[in-house]
């Protein structure tokens, strides 16, 4: 009872380490101070903040320099028209970032499809640009939240995006980076796994699950306190299925790439 109680206790009161510094500079404060909204407002964003934002993803980091990426932005009125329905927690502006290497095949041929061409080029890229955005946001006081399944708009429902955006065979949406003003936020940090747990000086320590019992209890606590009828059990059920389907759509394009290439 003691060891949930300590658990429960450091849901709200975990944060970053990082008292070594007296004052931190205001990017490093921007990261700690970043959160996944899931509640907007309605005040709405400058042009000038999206296109900042946007610029600020295709200026991001990548492979070879092959900006492996396409961002696929909606308006309120945009996403409603496409998807008969509301951003996902009524956000105002969604961009849906997609792992690309569909444009680029007409210059570089070699640039066949094989995991490592979509892992390293495709999908890690894009996250590299997925987060860009979201800090710029952030730098603009503007919240925002990545979405891999809530309101079918992740790489969950990739075949059904796939689909309803008309997307090129080996285009495959990752993210929803939903933005807005926020709105209320859930007190505390969702619980991080340990720095002894994640972080290994010089070697691989194959121990290092020793080190999450606390945190997984935290992720227990946690969901039921958010989802009171559900549990992080069942919400990792859920995803089992979606992920399922999910895997086919990637498959299918690994294989087309193996399949171009006799
Ligand atoms: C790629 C990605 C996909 C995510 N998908 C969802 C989602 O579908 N629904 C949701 O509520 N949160 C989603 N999240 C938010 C995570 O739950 C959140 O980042 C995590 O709990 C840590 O909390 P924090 O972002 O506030 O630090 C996603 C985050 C990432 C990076």
């Amino acid at each position: 009872m003691l060891k949930w109680l300590r658990n429960f206790a450091a849901l709200f009161t975990g944060k970053p380490a990082a008292a070594l510094l007296h004052e931190l500079p205001e990017t490093i404060r921007l990261l700690f101070a970043r959160r996944s909204c899931r509640s907007f407002n309605d005040e709405p964003l400058l042009d000038e903040e999206i296109h900042a934002i946007l610029e600020a993803g295709r200026f991001a980091p990548s492979t070879v320099n092959l900006q492996t990426w396409t961002f696929i932005t909606f308006t309120r009125q945009q996403w409603h028209g496409t998807f008969d329905r509301p951003i996902p927690f009524k956000g105002c502006y969604a961009i849906i970032i997609c792992a690309d290497i569909f444009r680029l095949k007409n210059f570089l041929p070699d640039l066949q499809e094989t995991p490592f061409v979509n892992l390293s080029l495709g999908i890690f890229n894009a996250g590299l640009a997925a987060m860009s955005m979201t800090m710029a946001a952030e730098a603009f006081g503007i919240s925002s939240i990545m979405l891999s399944e809530t309101g079918r708009a992740g790489l969950l429902d990739c075949a059904f995006l796939k689909e309803k955006l008309a997307l090129p065979e080996s285009v495959l949406p990752l993210t929803t980076l939903v933005l807005g003003r926020g709105g209320r936020r859930l007190p505390g940090i969702p619980p991080r796994q340990p720095r002894e747990a994640v972080i290994m000086p010089a070697a691989y320590d194959r121990q290092a699950s020793s080190h999450l019992g606390s945190w997984y209890e935290q992720m227990f606590i946690g969901y039921k306190l958010t989802h009171p009828l559900s549990s992080f059990e069942k919400q990792i059920a859920h995803y089992r299925t979606k992920m399922v389907q999910a895997e086919v759509v990637i498959r299918d394009i690994f294989l087309a790439g193996r399949k171009s290439r006799g």
